[in-house]
């Protein structure tokens, strides 16, 4: 099957910087694999540790305490793997878990993942954005404060997508079903006229050529997983490098969930052979 156009055809693209690292990532499913897409591009010769917490998705209709624990227990079986670097590629636990996981390893750079609203309002013509999110993203502290330091001059709607994230899991971009899921979520962001749109979960970059159908062309569609990557890349060159012959480029995947799904879906979208195994 040929790749969805909001996926590259491999993720052997160019190299921008190269630097010998170990860098884990976490997601509670595929949507991750938007930020790790980018990550790669940037750190072409970073070994990636991937874990999709498929079998506890989705996280954005989950308890904070539950999001914690999973965050923890992941960013430990990273740890162990040798990440030098976590990158929560998940929105909804960023808000939930970031901040616990910083504290219980201060001396791990921990990035998370956030709304793009302020790049959202820098670019806005009219001041009139919209944000599509998890419910537990939106619900979050976090969240509200990230809104008031930077959407304070803005009107912004925001559009929780309950069920979206799950149903992009099955891995088939284009069904009827997600269709209308996307034009359910749109409506109220068409009807409050917003002219730029944050895609504020993982997942919905993956489903981004659905969005603009419905939105058109003069809509913005905002996602961060580009910018993530790029401070990632500065940040790890202040981290001492792995030997190349133990970290070259590879990319290692793990699964709650189903590993043979992940592995499917991982060769589906990017062309890449994949043998994901069992998360523990
Ligand atoms: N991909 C995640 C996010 O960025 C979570 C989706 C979910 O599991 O609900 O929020």
């Amino acid at each position: 099957m040929s790749a969805p156009a909001s996926v590259p055809d491999t993720l052997d693209t160019p190299s921008k910087q190269g630097f010998h690292r170990r860098i884990g990532v976490f997601d509670s499913g595929l949507g991750g694999l938007s930020v790790l897409r980018a990550l790669h591009q940037y750190l072409p010769l970073a070994e990636m540790l991937y874990v999709a917490d498929s079998g506890h998705a989705p996280y954005g209709e989950k308890d904070t305490e539950h999001i914690i624990a999973r965050s923890e227990y992941i960013t430990n079986f990273l740890l162990e793997q040798g990440a030098q670097a976590i990158v929560i590629a998940c929105n909804t636990a960023t808000a939930a878990a970031a901040q616990h996981l910083r504290n219980r390893w201060p001396n791990v750079p921990i990035i998370g993942v956030e709304p793009g609203v302020k790049p959202a309002v820098t670019h806005s013509p009219s001041g009139r954005i919209g944000v599509l999110a998890t419910p537990g993203t939106l619900a979050s502290p976090k969240f509200q404060h990230l809104v008031e330091r930077h959407g304070r001059n803005a009107d912004i709607t925001l559009q929780a997508c309950p069920g979206l994230a799950k149903e992009i899991e099955g891995g088939e971009l284009d069904t009827p079903r997600l269709r209308e899921l996307v034009t359910q979520f749109a409506r109220p962001l068409q009807e409050a006229h917003s002219d730029t749109i944050v895609l504020g979960c993982t997942h919905y970059p993956f489903v981004r050529p659905l969005f603009e159908q419905v939105l058109g062309p003069e809509v913005r569609i905002i996602d961060t997983s580009d910018a993530v990557a790029r401070h990632v890349a500065h940040l790890v060159t202040e981290l001492p490098a792995c030997a190349p012959q133990t970290c070259s480029g590879h990319i290692r995947f793990w699964s709650s969930g189903k590993p043979a799904h992940l592995s499917q879906i991982v060769q589906r979208w990017f062309n890449l052979e994949c043998e994901a195994q069992a998360l523990p």
